[in-house]
């Protein structure tokens, strides 16, 4: 087993993930392989097309459970109001919408929001068998351009999905923009873990024990090293605390989970 050198990108290299660098190259990264900007979008969509059947199996399995408290936390710290609307963007097979669906309530409607019709196609089931059908929507549309009018929701959610967006400060901007004045913004996203033993670890197991199992459990060895290399290229904590505020969001925090392996952010849309 080679022991790898850090694979966590420096801080260039973080910045060529962000809209203004991938604007101005019109390339993106895919993983650690560079493609055409305009390529990534469908590669992304192939790629959960081919995960979407074993994608909750694996989560359990490659996070040992631990993703599940990690979106209870996240869907505790929007601190929904009874009734509230909530959009689930990158909802996916809608693992947030459920929780976001049972914290706001018979009153409240969440809208699971995935450019991925297959994903969503195994959410619906799940919210159908905890009988929350009639309160959480599917629709299928990019995060870069939300299929909504102006602040009509109270809170906006991405899970583990903005990695795999484009052009993230666009999709960003939009959820602000669907805000109401006052409303959350929460997202939840793979990060680095703090303790330098700890990381080498985590490492460890992403390059070899995740693709295995990928290969494995999936078929699909690549995948699951691209979720692994995804991870290593996402700015850190801080930088995307920033990126929110640059956008017009106040009050930003975030909390590590796990030494952080996962981080929660939250902001909220000013009010005027
Ligand atoms: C890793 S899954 C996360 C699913 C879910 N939020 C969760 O926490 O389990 C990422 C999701 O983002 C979706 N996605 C990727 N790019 C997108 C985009 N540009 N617009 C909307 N959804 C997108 C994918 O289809 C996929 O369902």
């Amino acid at each position: 087993m080679t022991i790898l050198k850090s694979p966590w990108t420096d801080d260039r290299g973080r910045k060529e993930q962000l809209d203004d660098h991938i604007q101005h190259s019109r390339t993106a990264y895919f993983g650690f392989q560079k493609v055409a900007a305009a390529e990534k979008q469908p590669r992304v969509s192939r790629h959960f097309d081919a995960v979407a059947r074993r994608y909750d199996l694996m989560n359990s399995l490659l996070s040992f459970g631990i993703h599940h408290a990690w979106k209870r936390t996240a869907v505790r710290m929007l601190g929904l109001a009874p009734g509230a609307k909530v959009l689930d963007v990158c909802g996916g097979t809608a693992d947030l919408a459920i929780l976001a669906a049972r914290s706001a309530g018979p009153a409240g409607r969440v809208v699971v929001y995935d450019i991925n019709r297959t994903m969503m196609s195994y959410g619906r089931p799940k919210a159908a068998a905890a009988r929350l059908e009639n309160r959480i929507d599917f629709v299928q549309g990019n995060a870069e351009a939300l299929s909504f009018p102006d602040a009509c929701f109270d809170a906006a959610m991405v899970g583990f999905g903005i990695r795999n967006v484009t052009h993230m400060k666009r999709a960003f901007a939009e959820m602000h923009r669907v805000l109401k004045p006052g409303g959350k913004l929460m997202c939840l996203e793979f990060s680095k873990p703090a303790w330098p033993v700890f990381r080498w670890i985590y490492d460890q197991y992403s390059f070899y024990v995740m693709p295995l199992l990928g290969r494995l459990i999936a078929n699909n060895r690549a995948g699951y090293l691209l979720l692994t290399e995804s991870i290593r290229l996402f700015p850190t904590p801080r930088e995307l605390a920033k990126v929110l505020s640059d956008i017009g969001f106040s009050d930003v925090r975030f909390r590590r989970l796990t030494n952080g392996i996962a981080v929660i952010h939250i902001g909220t849309k000013k009010t005027p």
